[in-house]
Order: structure tokens, then sequence, then C-alpha cells
């Protein structure tokens, strides 16, 4: 399977199977590929003919210097199991060759960029939206596939797939969780063993939450008051945020009306980590 650094490579390589009417499935990633990214490449290896993953720590998504030289990078393991997954080709472009010395557009997602992960990380949704729209124009995909964990992402995504016409399908992945419950993340390599296991009270939280949607509550801060008990019970943890949003808003619900989202965002050590299901109608 071909590893393509080059842009040119790239293109000629796209502009081929588009030639032949070949369909293109995306899995953006920033690398470290676990069980979660694994999932998204064998949805896109059945549903194309063709299956691109890109490996790239987007440097203009972080807004802290520790954060970004910290991220896990592994290009040639990650490579070795997109392949098993069914990927057919990685993208890994240097930050020179998405961002050449006078770079200076940038794509705003404005209102969805603004709560959440937005304010806990300025300028972090400028940087993903810009680099999944260079992503885009560069492999022209026919489907991309985001996972439902960073459901502010996944939303963000389809507002500017709509925004800007971009030809994409985009599917929303369930989340992948360890077995007690810790949702797959790259990040969760930068946790301590210790660590780790306490991480999974944060799936408890939010199946606290939906338990009592599901039963009946309706108050958004009745819940998200309760989910923050169950956070609290985690050794050593600082909740960053706990909301029931409306998912397409992304504001939250003073009332909630299904679907909902909710969505968690803590500290543990020093690592940052988010996670958020959607409860619906539907049961289950
Ligand atoms: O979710 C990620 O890994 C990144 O935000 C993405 C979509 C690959 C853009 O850099």
């Amino acid at each position: 399977m071909p590893i393509v650094r080059g842009l040119p490579r790239l293109k000629a390589i796209i502009g081929d199977l588009k030639k032949k009417g070949r369909t293109i499935g995306f899995v953006p990633t920033m690398g470290a590929l676990h069980e979660g990214h694994l999932s998204l490449i064998r949805q896109a290896a059945k549903e194309n003919d063709f299956v691109v993953v890109s490996v790239f720590v987007n440097p203009i998504q972080f807004d802290r210097e520790s954060d970004f030289s910290s991220y896990p990078r592994g290009l040639r393991s990650d490579a070795r199991r997109a392949a098993e997954a069914g990927c057919d080709l990685i993208f890994a472009p240097s930050a020179g060759a998405l961002y050449p010395p006078g770079f200076q557009t940038f794509v705003d997602v404005t209102r969805l960029s603004l709560p959440w992960e937005g304010r806990a990380r300025p300028g972090h949704f400028r940087g993903v939206a810009t680099v999944v729209a260079k992503l885009f124009n560069l492999v022209s995909p026919t489907r991309a596939y985001f996972g439902r964990k960073d459901a502010q992402q996944a939303r963000l995504v389809q507002q500017l797939i709509e925004d800007l016409h971009f030809p994409v399908i985009l599917r929303v992945r369930p989340t992948v969780r360890e077995s007690g419950g810790l949702a797959m993340s790259s990040r969760n390599s930068l946790l301590s063993p210790s660590e780790r296991r306490r991480a999974s009270g944060i799936f408890d939280a939010l199946q606290e939450g939906g338990r009592l949607i599901k039963c009946g509550q309706r108050r958004g801060e009745a819940i998200s008051r309760r989910m923050r008990v169950v956070l609290r019970r985690i050794p050593d943890v600082k909740i960053d945020y706990v909301a029931v949003v409306n998912p397409k808003t992304l504001e939250p619900l003073k009332t909630v009306r299904l679907p909902a989202a909710i969505l968690a965002a803590v500290w543990m050590g020093g690592v940052r980590l988010i996670d958020g299901c959607v409860v619906s109608t539907k049961k289950g």
C-alpha cells in the first residue's frame, strides 16, 4: 500500500480513480490509529471502491504547543494497521506541503465553532475546518468517515460540507469503546494505566445522563448536574464541561427534546478527554 507524501502524486492517483469512475472513501486522521479509526476504515472499505486515510497531525488545530508536540505519532504501524483494515492509500503530507510559506486562507464555521470545545480550545475548529476543506479538495472523496465521539467536530463538518457545497457524503459512525467504556482516542495512550481505568467513569456519566432522559427527566440542568456528580466520583478528575444540547445547533437544552446530544470534557492529569452520545427516540 502506497504512503503518499507529495500533493502532485496524490492528485495523479485521485485523477486516475475519478477517470475510471471509482468511488473514494476517505478517513481523515491525525494518526496513532486505534480501533475507532480502524472501524471507520473497514466501513469505508465496505462502501467504496478505494479507501484513502490521511495521517497528518494538523499544527493549526492545536492551541497548546505541548499538546502538539506530545501528540502520539507512528506512521509505520499506522500504515500496517490501516492496510489490514482495508485502506488502499495513506496520504501523509508534510506541514510545509499543506501550509506553504504565504499560506493565509482559513475556513471558519462561525457559530458551531464557538461553544464547548471551541471555547476551551480557541482556534481549534478553525484549524479543523481549514484542514478538512483542504483534504476534501485534494482527496475528492465520495464519502468521508468521522467518529461520533467528536460530536461537535462531526456536526461542524456536516455544516462545512453544506455551506461550501462539497459533493461529499458524510458518514458519522458510532464510538468504539474500550471494555470499561472509555471512548477510544489516540490521547488514551498518554494516560497511565490507573488513569485509563478511572477514565471509564466518563462513560458512566454519559450513561447516567441517557438513563435519566429515558426515564423521563426533561430538565437539562438537572441531568448535567447529576452527570457532574457521577464524574466527581473519579479521583483527580477535573470537569471542563457537561451539557445536554440540541444536536443540530449545539445549544444547551433547558427542556430536553429528542434527539438530544450529551457532551462531556474532562482533564485526567495532563490529558484532556472528550466523549459524547446521542439519545434518540430509538430504543437502546
Ligand atoms: O479528528 C481528528 O483526528 C482531526 O480533527 C481531523 C478530522 C483529522 C482533522 O485534523
